[in-house]
C-alpha cells in the first residue's frame, strides 16, 4: 500500500497532487510520501515483535537526509556502505550504536571514522579486512564490534545482479570457513566479535532462500557458542522483495518475513537485525515526467519523456518493470494502446518500457513511474550533462523540495580548465 492515489481526476501524493508540485518546480522530479516511509518501517518493527530487534534501513536504497531524518525519528538504525553513507547517517542525527557498517572493501579511512563514532558493528566480509579492521582499532587505541558475514551458498531466485549469497558471489566468506574465521577473530586484540551477518540478495520475492540460509545460521550459531564465541546478535540483510507489477505481483509480506525468522533463528535468544532498503523506500516515492513528444514510428508509437536512464537506471540495467502512469487520472473508458516509453538520451538502451499497454498520453501530459523511491535517485548521474533532478518529499498537505535541481552554473562551476589549455 502506498499513498499515491487518484482523487477526482488527479494523482496525489498524500494530499499533495501532482501537479501543483510540478507547477512549482517543473519536471521531471521524484517524491517521496513520508506516510509510506513510516508505514514500513512500522511493519517491520511489527514483523519482528517478540523478538528484541533493531530495523537497520539500508539507506543505499535512498539516501536523501531527510529520508534518512524520517527513518531515525522512528527509532530505526542505518545501514551504511561507505564513508559518505556514514557521513550522511551523522548528518541525519542517527546516534552511533544504531549504524551498522557493511560492503565487501571497507578503507582504512572508512574504518577509522566508524571507529571515532562508536558504531555498533562493522560487518566483515573477508580476513584481509578483519585483519585491517584490528589494525586500525589497535592503533587507536580501541576495540571494534564486529560480525563476520557468511555466505551461505543459497540461491535467493532473484537477478543475477542483485543475488549475493552463492558461492561464487564476492560475498562474505564461505560458512563452511566461519568456525575458523571466527577462531582469527576471537585472537585479535583490537576486535570484538558480537554476532553473525548474511545477506543473500534484493528483490526477493520466495521466502525459502531465506527459510535455508537463516537455518544455517542458527546452526552456525551453536557451533560458534560452542566454540566459546558470545553470538547475541544476528544480522539477517535485507532484501524483501515489493510488487514493481501491482497488477499481477504478490511478493511475501514482511509478517510472514517475521514467522521465517522467528521459526529459524527465533530461539537463540540474540538480538534479530535487519538491512531492508527497498521496502522501506520502493513503493513510498514516484518519478514524475513529462512528455515531450508522441511519435509515430514504423508500426509502433513512442513516448518520449523527459526523465530518461541517468534518472532511473533499474529498467535499462535489470530490465527493470516498473509500473508507468499518466499523471491525469484516464477515463475507465479511454482507449488503451501499447506504446514504447523512453527518454530522451541517444542509446536504445534508455527504454522504459516496450509495448507497455496504456491509456493514451500526448505531448505536455506527465507521467509518474511507481516504486521509483529506491534505487532511482541514488543511482541517477549527469550523463549528458543532464542535472540531477530535485527530490520532494511529501508530508500530509505539505512538500518540500529536499534536494533542489542544481543550475547548469553548478554543473559547470565544478570542472576546470588546467591553465596550459586557456
Ligand atoms: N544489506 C546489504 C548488505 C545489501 O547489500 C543490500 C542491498 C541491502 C541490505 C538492502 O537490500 P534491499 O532490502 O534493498 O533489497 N540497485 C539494485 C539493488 C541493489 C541491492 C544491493 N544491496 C536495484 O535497483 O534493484
Amino acid at each position: 500500500m502506498d499513498h499515491f492515489t487518484y482523487k477526482n481526476g488527479e494523482l496525489y501524493a498524500e494530499d499533495v497532487t501532482i501537479s501543483d508540485i510540478a507547477a512549482e518546480i517543473g519536471t521531471p522530479f521524484y517524491v517521496y510520501s513520508t506516510a509510506t516511509i513510516e508505514r514500513h518501517l512500522r511493519v517491520f518493527d511489527e514483523a519482528l515483535s517478540g523478538m528484541p530487534h533493531l530495523v537497520c534501513y539500508a539507506m543505499k536504497a535512498n539516501s536523501n537526509l531527510a529520508v534518512l531524518r524520517i527513518a531515525v525519528k522512528a527509532g530505526a538504525g542505518l545501514d551504511v556502505v561507505s564513508e559518505g553513507e556514514l557521513h550522511r547517517a551523522i548528518a541525519a542525527g542517527c546516534p552511533g550504536d544504531k549504524i551498522v557498517f557493511s560492503g565487501v572493501g571497507k578503507t582504512h579511512e572508512e574504518m577509522q571514522l566508524g571507529i571515532e563514532a562508536n558504531i555498533r558493528q562493522f560487518n566483515i566480509e573477508s580476513e584481509p579486512e578483519m585483519a585491517r579492521l584490528n589494525e586500525v582499532a589497535t592503533s587507536m587505541g580501541r576495540t571494534a564490534r564486529i560480525t563476520i558475514r557468511v555466505n551461505p551458498d543459497v540461491d535467493a531466485k532473484t537477478h543475477a545482479k542483485i543475488s549475493t549469497g552463492k558461492a561464487a558471489d564476492k560475498f562474505g566468506i564461505p560458512i563452511s570457513r566461519a568456525r575458523e574465521v571466527y577462531a582469527l577473530a576471537a585472537s585479535m586484540e583490537g576486535l570484538e566479535v558480537v554476532g553473525i551477518d548474511v545477506h543473500i540478495g534484493s528483490q526477493l520475492t520466495d521466502l525459502e532462500p531465506y527459510e535455508s540460509a537463516f537455518k544455517k545460521v542458527a546452526e552456525l550459531t551453536y557451533q560458534l557458542r560452542a566454540d566459546g564465541h558470545d553470538i547475541r546478535r544476528l544480522d539477517l540483510g535485507g532484501g524483501l522483495g515489493i510488487p514493481y507489477q501491482q497488477s499481477n505481483e504478490a511478493p511475501p509480506l514482511p509478517f510472514d518475513y517475521g514467522q521465517v525468522i522467528q521459526r529459524t533463528v527465533g530461539d537463540l535468544g540474540c538480538e534479530i537485525e535487519i538491512e531492508p532498503g527497498r521496502l522501506i523506500a520502493g513503493n513510498a516515492g514516484l518519478l514524475i515526467a513529462n512528455t515531450i513528444y508522441r511519435k509515430n514510428g514504423e508500426g509502433r508509437d513512442f513516448l518520449i519523456i523527459n526523465a530518461a536512464m541517468n534518472d532511473l537506471i533499474r529498467p535499462a540495467m535489470y530490465e527493470a518493470w516498473h509500473d508507468i502512469i499518466p499523471v491525469k487520472e484516464p477515463a475507465h473508458d479511454a482507449p488503451i494502446a501499447p506504446v514504447d516509453i523512453v527518454g530522451p538520451v541517444c542509446e536504445s538502451g534508455d527504454t522504459f518500457a516496450k509495448q507497455r499497454e496504456m491509456a493514451i498520453v500526448n505531448e505536455g501530459e506527465m507521467v509518474a513511474f511507481r516504486s521509483a523511491g529506491a534505487y532511482g535517485a541514488v543511482m541517477s548521474s549527469e550523463y549528458n550533462s543532464r542535472p540531477l533532478i530535485p527530490e520532494v518529499l511529501v508530508n500530509g498537505s505539505r512538500f518540500d523540495v529536499v534536494r533542489p535541481r542544481p543550475t547548469y552554473d553548478d554543473m559547470l562551476k565544478r570542472e576546470r580548465i588546467p591553465d596550459w589549455l586557456k
